[in-house]
């Protein structure tokens, strides 16, 4: 739950906002999102790494107050598409504090990019650092770049395995040579000024083992770039993928703890092989807005399937929160309009689509009292949740409201029916 969250009046409160106000004033489905909380996590990461980059990466959670926060708190921006990097140059972040990012970035967003003058491209393909080279030539700048590496780490949850290399389509595998390949391919031309390598091995990562794994495999790259080409590469990009709490036995790793463990590691690689230690980039998203976002739901329908479980269903569902479906996410809720003292029933927390995969909370205990125009509200919902929102069975994406101070402010409004049948070419505007 978000760091402001309270009890106050048997209703949760956020921000000091009670969520009973926050419904009736915006509506529901809602997304609160906690600003003290946000701005907090994106300090603390800040602090943490205050001899590297903080790089918040914009898939998460993107609006533009979120892009203005990250500015005042000192933070850069990954973002992965034109449109990403259009927001934040519309609220006027600062271009070259903006890294972009992805595996199939158009010429457009190339140019988009180069003509903003962002601080870094990551290079994912031997395609894209021709393409990138001739843009760069035709508007006569020289853009830095990264290498995206595939280590063959991918972190998942509590451990790491190795992966396929070739069953990959990010970055530049390490195994297969492709890494120093695309080195020596960007060197060769003047245009692009290459400073480093890039690594994201995966996310909800927990240990630093995996981290430690990929800045070995990394450090033997630079050694390698050293020997054939003479240059020391100054900045490595370790990517994200700090893990959050879902669930009440979740213990996610501070800040400060991760970044001196990673600090070390990186450290330790590098003058083993007698590098000097590089700038290092950390790339969170899930762990700087996920917490302190949550989802307000009204309640429906309850059924009670005899003997098995009771479901109760909500305004929202998969098209607000796809990831319980799609990745079998778990999730934790309450019921935040008021207080109960009946006893627990098992509960599946279920949305109002036309699938019976439409799950938002698969499993939880929820007072047998719970009933019609009751809210509850999901824990943890401020990344990919909101991001990932689509309008399945043409529901309109609810709007997100940031909480300060005991007050709600929309900062992505909600969509509207007419904003979906415009777009249609027999309704719409022609
Ligand atoms: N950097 C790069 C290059 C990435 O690909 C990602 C996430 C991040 C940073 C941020 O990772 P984070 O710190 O947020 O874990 N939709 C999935 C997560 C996909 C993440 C993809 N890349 C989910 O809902 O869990």
């Amino acid at each position: 739950w978000p760091r402001t969250a309270r009890r106050r009046d048997g209703a949760l409160t956020v921000g000091g906002a009670d969520v009973r106000d926050l419904a009736s004033e915006f509506g529901t489905p809602l997304y609160v999102l906690d600003e003290d909380d946000f701005r907090q996590r994106a300090r603390e990461y800040a602090q943490a790494f205050a001899d590297g980059s903080v790089h918040y990466a914009g898939k998460a959670f993107l609006s533009g107050a979120v892009v203005k926060w990250l500015h005042e708190e000192g933070l850069g921006l990954d973002v992965c598409s034109g449109g990403e990097l259009a927001l934040a140059l519309a609220v006027g972040f600062p271009a070259e504090k903006i890294t972009l990012h992805g595996n199939n970035k158009s010429a457009d967003e190339l140019v988009q990019a180069l003509e903003a003058g962002v601080g870094h491209i990551v290079l994912d393909s031997f395609e894209e650092i021709a393409r990138l080279g001739f843009h760069a030539e035709r508007l006569g700048v020289r853009p830095k770049v990264m290498l995206r590496v595939t280590t063959g780490v991918e972190a998942h949850t509590h451990e790491f395995i190795a992966t396929a290399h070739d069953d990959q389509k990010f970055g530049f595998s390490r195994n297969s040579g492709a890494a120093l390949e695309a080195v020596r391919r960007v060197i060769a031309l003047d245009q692009l000024d290459l400073v480093g390598l890039h690594s994201h091995i995966g996310s909800q990562i927990f240990e630093p083992d995996g981290f430690e794994v990929a800045a070995h495999r990394l450090a033997e790259l630079l050694v390698k770039i050293k020997e054939e080409h003479g240059v020391v590469l100054p900045e490595l990009d370790l990517g994200g993928g700090f893990g959050i709490s879902y669930l009440a036995g979740d213990e996610p790793i501070d800040a400060k703890i991760m970044a001196d463990n990673l600090r070390r590691i990186v450290a330790k690689e590098c003058l083993s092989y007698d590098l000097p230690v590089p700038h290092l980039t950390v790339e969170p998203g899930r762990a700087i807005v996920g917490p302190g976002g949550i989802t307000v739901y009204e309640v429906g329908t309850i059924k009670d399937v005899e003997g098995i479980r009771t479901y109760v269903s909500v305004d929202g569902g998969m098209s607000d929160n796809l990831r319980t479906a799609l990745y079998g996410a778990e999730y934790t809720a309450a019921l935040v309009s008021r207080e109960s003292a009946a006893a627990p029933m098992l509960c599946r927390i279920v949305g109002k689509h036309c699938e019976s995969g439409d799950i938002v909370v698969r499993d939880l205990w929820l007072p047998e009292d719970i009933a019609p125009g009751d809210l509850v509200a999901v824990a943890a919902t401020g990344a990919y949740c909101r991001s990932m929102a689509s309008n399945y069975n043409f529901l309109p994406k609810p709007a997100v409201v940031a909480v300060r101070d005991g007050k709600g402010r929309v900062i992505v409004r909600r969509e509207t029916p007419a904003d979906l049948l415009r777009l249609d070419a027999e309704v719409g505007e022609r």
